[in-house]
């Protein structure tokens, strides 16, 4: 894109108020990924024009953070599964890999921060913290028919956002296992700003984790070969004692898929969760 071109741009969003507007969430995200792209343009080729960016920007990310305070107010008194389920509609395709704008809204409405120090190193064949984007979540939980009366277990829960969502949108009880003692301080922290009351973490390796209350389990790849093993042996016990659904994402649905104690009639690829029940239990 052009300087001249740019500048028209900046000149139309700038002069657009409806931008402001709560429900045009997507398409601040995408105004302000613009201006993030284009400034080191704008600096060089024009740059007076980065004022009236700097100001767009502020605009937007005010606007942000109000639509974000009603939200949390919203979810605290208990109504997010409308708003939520709603905006899923909106965004579209689920399928790839990338994040987008709701991953933009749903971390400022959680208020999703960085951990902090302290973190322990990883064994190997454990997984590093990657969020799930958050349309997958959100059909996780629809395509698994996640219900009040569940108790979801995401097995390395990283910050939190899996069991946050799967409370808020579907008033399921939730419970996260993490490895990492800071990822689980920082999930507390923003369940509790939530008043989230049907979520709790555990910082705990989730091959010591008591699964007998869990109803449906998520593993957004967490960790593989061995210690994968011993978490889907210790499943498949579960499972003989009552009906479980296994979601996954990501590399390990491949492994996962290979279960002769479960089946799923869904899709099996690694871009979007697969939902497997396990034999003899109904399907997908
Ligand atoms: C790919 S991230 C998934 C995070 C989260 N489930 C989500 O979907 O957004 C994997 C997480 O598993 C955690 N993890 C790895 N090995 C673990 C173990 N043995 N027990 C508990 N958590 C583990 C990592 O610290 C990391 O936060």
């Amino acid at each position: 894109m052009t300087a001249d071109r740019m500048l028209d741009r900046l000149d139309r969003l700038a002069r657009d108020a409806t931008l402001e507007a709560a429900e045009r969430w997507h398409a601040r995200a995408e105004a302000l990924d613009w201006i993030d792209r284009v400034w080191h343009v704008l600096a060089h080729e024009a740059p007076d024009a980065t004022v009236r960016a700097q100001a767009l920007r502020h605009r937007l990310e005010r606007a942000d953070d109000m639509l974000h305070r009603r939200l949390r107010a919203v979810v605290r008194a208990g109504y997010g599964p409308a708003v939520f389920q709603r905006w899923q509609q909106e965004t579209g395709l689920i399928d790839g890999e990338g994040y987008d704008a709701l991953d933009e809204l749903l971390a400022g409405v959680l208020q999703l921060a960085d951990p902090g120090p302290g973190s322990r190193p990883l064994e190997p064949e454990m997984v590093f913290y990657q969020p799930t984007p958050a349309r997958h979540a959100l059909d996780m939980l629809v395509r698994s028919r996640v219900g009040p009366r569940d108790v979801l277990v995401d097995l390395g829960s990283g910050l939190g956002h899996v069991p946050m969502l799967a409370s808020i949108c579907t008033g399921a009880r939730a419970i996260g296992v993490e490895w990492q003692p800071p990822h689980v301080e920082a999930a507390r922290r923003a369940a509790r700003r939530l008043k989230l009351e049907r979520v709790g973490f555990l910082a705990q390796d989730a091959r010591d984790a008591d699964l007998s209350r869990g109803t449906v389990f998520f593993l957004y790849t967490p960790f593989l070969g061995t210690v994968l093993r011993e978490v889907l042996d210790a499943l498949r016990l579960e499972g003989m004692r009552r009906p479980i659904r296994v979601c996954t994402y990501g590399p390990c649905t491949r492994i996962v898929g290979d279960e002769a104690w479960l089946h799923t009639d869904g899709p099996t690829t690694a871009d979007r969760v697969a939902v497997f029940r396990c034999v003899g239990q109904g399907s997908d």
